[in-house]
């Protein structure tokens, strides 16, 4: 949910570089964000002058910045030593997709202060209102505008402009409520930038020839909180602004400089991103900021500051360490490409047979039919004796807790309940000390998860990660958990973490029931099933020409899909219409076949499209009954089935894959809805990895 990326290089006499080379990194960089948003982008570059900022902007994708700079009249032979730049890719929230609400936003016609922001602003209407009083002018619809003008009223408030760029940007950030990952930059503080999170991710990468002398933060604080806040806003609503806050009034915290070992001036680069894809192909070393930390970048130096402690004193689990460590990034930039593909969907969704793989290295021991995940072993305990487990994702993630609760209950015989994360906020759950809450997410930045997360632990529960991106913050704030290790995933629909995580759910379970005799041979079952996966996947891959042909002559025009199932593939129905929703805009809906008759048999006629799961499991006559109430009703299903299955009817439409155990046959069930879903959007001419109005990581509520 919008890209933010940052560039400042500081480099010695006659090791330059040329404005070109920076548009081009910076475009580089919005180009592998712009899964988190794609409705507009730009860039905010150093001027011809010192004291200039030039900011190019468009709507649309990266491709078209690229285009309006290119066919701008910028001087782009410019050479510069040190330089600091900011660039951005929008997801609105506030605003309709255009030039003007498109980010870097600036806080007055000279671009005195530019900045991008991730997130929601939720006290900009006052602020908004409060500025406008005091006769600052607006341009633009967006929450992040009314930050750059409340940049500069501070900045012009200070009767002797001493005010350091960070002191200057705690203090604005004081004031503001809501969620953020910020960049700033000023023609006031040349070569310098500030980058702020809350809510929000952010890491920084450095590239360097040199050795870095890992000297880090402290985040010792050396004021009261209380006494930390200027209220500049307080009397917000009356539009009456109190003086502007002196240097005394900054909440001060320490900080250290982060430098070469022998302390030389040297070429120094640093990357400010949302995420990793966006760094790695310029160093893999990073530095992963956390809420409220400030982090200053000049004169070829990193300072990391701390805003505030949370509201109650109290520190993050993630704050507890009182230091940032500089962590080397293990993606690969290959896993960020499409390769032979067309898209990152379809790569991801052929990834799988070595995803899976991927996902059960070094945790599986076929021979023992053992499972170990060793971020959990010493919880194990804990979460055997805990009253109940609950499950809390969103999406596609909680999809895969739907698809393994079952089993997990069968293995574990622990109550499992499964949460939607934003409901699970909105009912103000009851969460006691001994519950588990298991937190799944790709992204591991969701929102809704994350606030879930705070939620649990604030009320003393065991909180576990499951996640695929390393570093995120539901990795960081959990006291344990897995990584799924299905690889990056740049789709913004979700395919092969789906199995991954649902993979790891069956892990989490097999291990959690590894001393329960009765179970052994259950147990040693699914552990086999495991082991022919990968070769079963790529066999339902192999379907992929019929899956293309079934959704170009039969599916294509439809107004709706109906995707009926029951049991454990009643996940994979409803996994099955999310992708069909979200990438082919058809309307599509999971339906549990049980009840059918409860209400949804009365949309069956012969001209409502609808696809059955029929593979082989306990619930099989009963699933055969719901295939013959919507046969009655002139249905014409496509079934997917088990191969070799002779009791479908002839002259059927059939969807036939492997069978394997039914604790994993979802997993090979889901692959070609995925591809379905995949070929109705190319066909229809949408663009499969941007979707409209949706982005990969969603991180505001
Ligand atoms: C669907 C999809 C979304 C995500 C959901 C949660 O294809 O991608 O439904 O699953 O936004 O995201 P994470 O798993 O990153 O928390």
């Amino acid at each position: 949910m919008c890209g933010i990326f940052a560039y400042a290089s500081y480099l010695v006499e006659k090791v330059w570089h040329d404005r070109k080379c920076i548009c081009e990194t910076l475009c580089n960089g919005l180009s592998r964000l712009e899964y988190r948003g794609y409705d507009s982008a730009g860039i905010g570059i150093d001027g011809d002058k010192p004291d200039e900022t030039f900011l190019f902007k468009e709507v649309g994708k990266v491709a078209g910045l690229r285009k309006r700079i290119a066919e701008s009249t910028l001087d782009t032979s410019k050479t510069f030593v040190s330089q600091v730049s900011i660039a951005h890719t929008r997801w609105a929230t506030h605003g309709v997709p255009s030039i003007v609400n498109c980010h870097p936003l600036r806080s007055d016609p000279s671009a005195e202060f530019t900045l991008v922001h991730n997130g929601i602003v939720t006290n900009c209407a006052e602020l908004r209102q409060v500025l406008q009083k005091r006769g600052y002018n607006f341009e633009s619809e967006t929450d992040t505008e009314a930050v750059a003008i409340l940049t500069k009223y501070i900045y012009d408030s200070q009767p002797d402009k001493r005010l350091s760029f960070t002191d200057l940007v705690k203090t604005v950030l004081t004031e503001l409520e809501g969620s953020f990952a910020f960049v700033f930059k000023s023609i006031h503080y040349p070569n310098e930038l500030v980058t702020a999170r809350r809510g929000s991710p952010l890491l920084i990468g450095v590239k360097t020839e040199k050795k870095l002398k890992v000297d880090f933060v402290d985040v010792e604080f050396s004021g009261d909180p209380s006494e930390a806040k200027p209220d500049l806003l307080s009397s917000a609503t009356t539009g009456r602004l109190l003086a502007p806050p002196s240097n005394s009034h900054i909440y001060r915290s320490q900080s250290r400089a982060f430098m070469s070992e022998d302390g030389l001036p040297q070429p120094i680069e640093f990357f400010v991103a949302s995420d990793a894809s966006a760094i790695v192909e310029h160093t893999k070393r990073v530095l992963y900021l956390e809420d409220d930390d400030i982090a200053h970048i000049a004169a070829g130096e990193l300072h990391i500051h701390r805003l505030r402690r949370r509201d109650d004193g109290s520190q993050s689990p993630s704050q507890a360490a009182a230091t940032r460590s500089i962590e080397t990034l293990e993606i690969e930039i290959a896993e960020i490409m499409k390769g032979k593909f067309d898209h990152f969907m379809q790569k991801e969704i052929y990834e799988q047979p070595e995803s899976v793989i991927n996902t059960m290295r070094g945790r599986v021991n076929f021979d023992d039919h053992k499972i170990t995940l060793g971020g959990l072993r010493q919880y194990l305990h804990i979460i055997r004796r805990g009253r109940r487990i609950v499950f809390i994702a969103c999406g596609t993630s909680y999809h895969s807790c739907i698809a393994t609760r079952a089993i997990f209950e069968e293995l574990t015989e622990i109550p499992i309940s499964v949460e939607l994360a934003s409901d699970f906020l909105d009912r103000k759950t009851p969460i006691f000390r001994d519950d588990v809450c298991v937190f799944l997410s790709q992204s591991g930045e969701t929102a809704d998860t994350i606030l879930s997360l705070r939620y649990c632990l604030e009320r003393g529960a065991l909180c576990i990660g499951v996640v695929n991106t390393v570093g995120s913050t539901i990795s960081r704030e959990t006291h344990c958990g897995v990584h799924i290790n299905a690889g990056p995933e740049i789709g913004v629909a979700s395919t092969k973490a789906y199995t991954s995580q649902y993979i790891v759910l069956l892990m989490m379970a097999i291990q959690l029931s590894e001393d329960r005799i009765s179970l052994q041979e259950r147990r040693k079952q699914i552990i086999d099933g495991l082991h022919a996966l990968p070769g079963q996947i790529k066999k339902v891959l192999a379907l992929d020409k019929l899956l293309q042909q079934l959704a170009t002559t039969q599916l294509v025009s439809s107004r709706s899909l109906l995707i009926l199932g029951r049991g454990l593939q009643y996940a994979t129905c409803l996994e099955g219409a999310l992708k069909i929703k979200e990438i082919s805009y058809m309307h599509s809906e999971g339906i549990l076949a049980g009840e059918l008759k409860h209400g949804p048999l009365a949309l069956i006629d012969e001209n409502m499209p609808v696809i059955i799961i029929m593979t082989r499991d306990s619930l099989y006559p009963k699933v055969k009954n719901a295939f013959a109430q919507i046969t009655a009703r002139k249905a014409q299903p496509i079934i997917i089935c088990n191969e070799g299955d002779t009791s479908i009817p002839d002259g059927a439409t059939t969807i036939r894959v492997p069978e394997t155990v039914d604790a994993l046959q979802g997993i090979l069930n889901i692959i070609p809805l995925q591809l379905l879903s995949y070929h109705l959007a190319v066909k229809n001419g949408f663009d499969v990895d941007f979707p409209r109005n949706l982005a990969k990581s969603v991180t505001t509520e």
